[in-house]
């Protein structure tokens, strides 16, 4: 039987993501497909068994699923098909816009290619018209700074396929950002925008490094900036967008549970947070549900739920002019206030 329940508000307001993966936002049947199709892993024998193996013990061990996952998405067409099937599932959720990472280089060994696979994924997405969405190329820190400077060079030709910005993905407790400064300089002088993963199982330290460093305009997660009060008044005083991702945190170890984490501290202390989901395929999460428990559990009033979806409007990379029309309709939305 189809689902019949009403959607919550939570559902139905229209909002935005700005840290979402796209190989890990691929809906659990999709992926079950690839699963199926590829065979190399016959202990995943249904879907259930496949929904089992995106549960963590920690921070590690969720990326180590995540490569595991990443066997499954072999081809081009593997791309185009995911991509469509994420810009659906935005469209369900009323995500009117999303800034979405991906990670070629997590492909090559497939025998993938900067080009193809971008082209492949905005086909998937040029299927979807009731969602915008553009790129992030994630470079994976694990791959050092060489991998980078050649993603970069490689993601610059593809420039015109909507990929705006880049970030720093993968093993952040073992590889800091500064040796990454030079490939952010680089990518800030082709007109990229920055983002990059810290403060997620690395220490303020990794905030400070991606601020002073890599220079970047947002912070994914940023979520362990609550043990530092010098970084806090400083993310606050220069309005550097936080990417939160509560429950991703909570997922895989990084705080010990919803009500333990600090994005309500953050909003209260002033800091330009937004809040999304990273990979909700691999986390059981919907933005919509994040947002519920933000106003359940961590006492955000209605108010300021909304101030947070505008803070994505804010905090996105879209022109300054295409934000203000954004806003507007939001505010406007017949969901808006109820
Ligand atoms: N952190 C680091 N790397 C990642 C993440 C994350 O939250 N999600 C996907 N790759
Ligand atoms: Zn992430």
């Amino acid at each position: 039987m189809p689902k019949t329940t009403n959607p919550t508000w939570y559902e139905r307001v229209p909002k935005v993501e700005l840290h979402l993966h796209l190989e890990g936002a691929i809906p659990l049947e999709a992926l079950w497909e690839l699963v199926q199709k590829y065979g190399t892993d016959p202990s995943v024998t249904d879907i259930e068994v496949l929904k089992r193996k995106f549960q963590y013990k920690d921070f590690p061990h969720f990326l180590a699923t995540w490569v595991w996952k990443n066997q499954f998405l072999r081809e081009y067409d593997d791309f185009t098909f995911i991509a469509e099937a994420v810009a659906k599932s935005l469209v369900r959720q009323n995500i009117r816009y999303a800034e979405v990472f991906y990670t070629p280089s997590d492909f090559f060994e497939h025998g993938l290619e900067t080009q193809k696979l971008t082209e492949a994924i905005r086909s998937g997405l040029a299927r979807v018209k009731q969602t915008e969405v553009k790129l992030i190329m994630d470079f994976c820190r694990d791959r050092g700074p060489e991998n980078a400077v050649n993603n970069l060079s490689t993601v610059n030709e593809v420039k015109q396929l909507m990929v705006i910005g880049v970030g720093l993905g993968g093993s952040e407790q073992a590889f800091p950002p500064e040796p990454f400064a030079e490939v952010y300089e680089q990518a800030r002088k082709l007109g990229f925008h920055t983002t990059a993963h810290a403060g997620e199982a690395a220490g303020p330290t990794s905030i400070w490094g991606a601020i002073r460093s890599l220079k970047v305009e947002r912070i994914g997660h940023g979520t362990r900036a609550i043990e530092d009060e010098q970084l806090m008044k400083y993310l606050a005083e220069k309005k550097i967008p936080l990417e939160c991702c509560p429950l991703s945190n909570v997922r895989t170890g990084v705080v010990k549970s919803i009500d333990a984490h600090p994005v309500k501290k953050f909003y209260d202390a002033g800091l330009l947070v937004t809040v999304n989901t990273d990979d909700p395929a691999m986390f059981g999460n919907s933005l919509a549900e994040e947002y519920q428990l933000l106003e359940e559990r961590l006492g955000f009033s209605r108010d300021e739920v909304r101030t947070l979806i505008l803070n994505g409007i804010e905090a996105s990379w879209l022109a300054e002019k295409r934000k203000q029309v954004m806003t507007d309709s939001f505010c406007k939305d017949k969901d808006w206030l109820e």
